[in-house]
């Protein structure tokens, strides 16, 4: 009959473990893994109701979308135009590789039955027949994973032909990328997905109604979808009991980097930074917090004043930034603004598809700069030119990607001036164990 998920065997308070409440069990993975933790009990609920009701009881529960951008899933869901004739499809984002974000990995990892559920209710619900899982490229042990937990589910009935009885017929495809940045954007996984080069597409049309094949098409990250059984199961009241009013239910917070006990930790969402690093044991040992990402590389950094800003949508964004994936990544005092952001950077240029100018000329531009500057080579009027070249690519690149890159850049200028500075008084960067001297 499954346990009760409110009561996952006493988690430490502030913790409200759902998806990650037994990744720790011997073959968490198995399809008799998931049903002994009520695996498979929210479908026949979903198959018994009419699609429109499932809509509307993930619309109630305020699922945000947890890729990134929290976009409500339920409204995504309604878009998908009814009765036009063209197929429906649902795609699973699960392309995770944004800088700090580790979540779906470990999820699909540890539980791949948890999405399986999800997918096969959310296609259900938007009258899919069809839906696919699209992989990061480098992530083979989860592809191996999901391939194995698929077969199950065939075998199990939950895919195919008439799941269940219910008439309802859906096949589930797995594939995986090449390992590019750029087909995690929606419309560029798309492309990737129809066998083409991974590049963005203009929206609108937003692939709610021309997607996949042109096509009415969902994309939800995995996360996302596997937050769908458990309001099922437990009720929209239930998810809404956590979180905030806006930002309602739980979430996966990744903390990697300069803290004690690095991992994923499941909380409502309107929890701080500061009580997550209590249940984290805090920055590590002898060290003093700097700066973290709220959501990842593509979000801007936050410093030690920021502690107590509960990590809701709104919240953060009030605050300068954006919740994004919950990617928190910390750096203790011992690390260099500069290099950090320099090495993100450099990521978005490799990244960059190369479609539109300002992302592919300008984070090309970004990384000279900083590079001349971590190595003392720079010069006030460089910083100057950091920020204009970001201003000529935010909002006007093709996709988030080049609006992404800019954020690290402008925030740590914004506090952290005086580090770039002392790059160029000290003639290099003052964190450098060689330069040890010159940074006293
Ligand atoms: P977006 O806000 O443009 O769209 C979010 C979702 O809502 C999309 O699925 C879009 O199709 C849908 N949508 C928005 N307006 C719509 C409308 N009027 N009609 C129909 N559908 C609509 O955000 P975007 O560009 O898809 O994603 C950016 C986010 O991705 C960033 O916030 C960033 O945090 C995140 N990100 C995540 C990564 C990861 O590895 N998980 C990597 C890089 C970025």
């Amino acid at each position: 009959t499954g346990e009760d998920a409110l009561a996952p065997g006493r988690p430490p308070a502030g913790l409200t473990p759902v998806l990650t409440r037994y990744w720790d069990e011997d073959r968490s993975w198995t399809l008799d893994s998931y049903r002994r933790h009520g695996g498979y009990e929210a479908l026949p609920l979903a198959l018994g109701t009419d699609p429109d009701a499932v809509i509307a009881a993930v619309k109630d529960a305020g699922l945000r979308g947890r890729g990134g951008a929290g976009f409500s899933t339920g409204t995504k869901w309604s878009f998908i135009p009814k009765g036009d004739g063209r197929p429906h499809y649902l795609v699973v984002n699960a392309d995770e590789s944004e800088p700090g974000t580790c979540k779906d990995i470990p999820l699909m990892f540890a539980t791949p039955h948890a999405l399986i559920e999800g997918v096969i209710i959310a296609a259900y619900a938007i009258r899919a027949r069809h839906a696919f899982v699209y992989l990061r490229g480098e992530a083979v042990p989860v592809l191996r994973r999901l391939h194995a937990a698929v077969s199950e589910a065939y075998d199990a009935g939950y895919l195919g032909r008439d799941i269940l009885g219910s008439g309802y017929d859906l096949e589930l495809v797995v594939h995986a990328g090449a390992g590019a940045y750029i087909c995690g954007e929606e419309t560029a996984l798309l492309d990737s997905l129809e066998g083409r080069r991974g590049q963005p597409r203009l929206r609108p049309p937003f692939p709610a109604v021309a997607g996949l094949y042109a096509c009415p098409t969902v994309v939800n990250n995995v996360e996302s979808i596997a937050n769908v059984p458990p309001i099922i199961r437990h009720g929209v009241e239930w998810y809404r009991s956590m979180g905030t009013d806006k930002s309602p239910g739980f979430a996966m917070f990744s903390l990697s980097g300069h803290v004690t006990t690095p991992g994923q930790y499941e909380a409502p969402l309107g929890i701080t930074l500061r009580e997550l690093l209590d249940l984290a044991g805090g920055v590590r040992a002898g060290h003093r917090l700097k700066f973290w990402t709220p959501g990842g590389s593509s979000t801007p950094i936050f410093t030690d004043e920021h502690l107590d800003i509960p990590l809701d949508y709104e919240s953060v964004a009030a605050a300068g930034s954006m919740l994004g994936t919950r990617a928190l990544q910390i750096f203790d005092e011992t690390t260099c603004v500069v290099r950090t952001v320099l090495r993100w950077t450099e990521f978005y240029a490799h990244e960059s598809c190369g479609k539109c100018t300002p992302c592919r000329e300008g984070t090309w531009w970004l990384v000279q700069i900083l590079e001349r500057l971590e190595h003392g080579r720079g010069t006030e009027a460089d910083l100057e030119k950091l920020l204009d070249i970001s201003d000529n690519i935010l909002g006007r690149a093709f996709c988030a990607l080049g609006d992404g890159a800019t954020s690290p850049i402008t925030s740590s200028l914004k506090y952290f001036r005086d580090e770039y500075l002392a790059h160029f008084e000290h003639g290099g960067c003052p964190f450098d164990p060689h330069r040890a001297t010159l940074a006293a």
